[in-house]
C-alpha cells in the first residue's frame, strides 16, 4: 500500500535513503530535511513495515521533481520502485502538472516508466537549488530525464526561468550563447 507519510516515518525513510546514499547511489538527506519536506512523501507500506520512499517536489507550474525515491535493498525487483513513481504520476494528474523530471543514474527503470533522457541545459534554474548541497556538484554524472503527461494542459502564466547559457553553473557543462 502506498500512502502519504507521517512523522512517525521518518526515521524509517532516513534509514533506507541513507543506505543508498552511503553507496553514492543518491543524496543524503538530514531528519531536518525530511521534516521540512514531509508533505511531498509517500512510503509504500507492507504490512506495517516501510520498504520504500519517494518525494514530489513541485518545481514550476508545468513541472514536478521525483526525489528521494529509495527502495529497500531486500525488496528490490517486487514493482515497488514502479508503483512509487507511478504515485508520483498520479500526484501530478491532480494537480494539473504536466511534466515530471528525474535526476538519476537509473535511466533503465525510468525509461520502463515513459520518462526520456533530456539535456541538463534545457531545465529551468530552479532545478539546480539543492546541487549546493550535493557532494558531487562539481563532477555531476546524473542523467536528466522528463516524462510529459500530454493529455494534461499546458497551463497559463509565466515560464520558469530558463538556466541562462554562458553562465557558470558546477552541475553544467559551460553553453556558449
Ligand atoms: C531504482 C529503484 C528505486 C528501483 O526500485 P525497484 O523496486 O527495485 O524497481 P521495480 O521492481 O519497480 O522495477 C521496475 C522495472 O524496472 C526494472 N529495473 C529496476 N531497476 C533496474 C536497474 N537498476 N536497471 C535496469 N532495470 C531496472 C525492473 O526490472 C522492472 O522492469 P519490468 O517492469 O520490465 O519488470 C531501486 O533499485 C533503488 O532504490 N535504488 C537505489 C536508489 C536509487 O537509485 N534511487 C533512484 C534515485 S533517482
Amino acid at each position: 500500500m502506498i500512502r502519504p507519510a507521517t512523522i512517525h516515518d521518518v526515521p524509517r525513510i532516513s534509514e533506507i535513503i541513507n543506505s543508498h546514499a552511503e553507496l553514492g547511489r543518491m543524496l543524503f538527506k538530514s531528519y531536518a530535511q525530511l521534516y521540512e519536506d514531509l508533505r511531498d512523501f509517500a512510503v509504500y507500506d507492507l504490512d506495517g513495515r516501510v520498504v520504500g520512499c519517494v518525494a514530489v517536489a513541485i518545481i514550476w507550474s508545468d513541472l514536478t521533481e521525483v526525489r528521494s525515491l529509495a527502495v529497500d535493498d531486500n525488496y528490490r525487483g517486487r514493482g515497488i520502485g514502479k508503483a512509487l513513481v507511478n504515485w508520483c504520476v498520479e500526484e501530478c494528474r491532480r494537480m494539473g502538472i504536466r511534466r515530471l523530471m528525474s535526476l538519476t543514474y537509473e535511466q533503465t527503470f525510468f525509461e520502463k516508466l515513459g520518462f526520456e533522457v533530456v539535456g541538463k541545459e534545457s531545465l529551468p534554474l530552479k532545478v539546480w537549488s539543492d546541487c549546493v548541497r550535493c557532494p558531487k556538484r562539481d563532477g555531476c554524472d546524473e542523467i536528466a530525464m522528463v516524462r510529459t503527461l500530454h493529455e494534461i494542459p499546458i497551463p497559463e502564466g509565466p515560464a520558469a526561468p530558463p538556466t541562462p547559457r554562458g553562465v557558470s553553473i558546477p552541475v553544467l557543462e559551460y553553453v556558449e550563447e
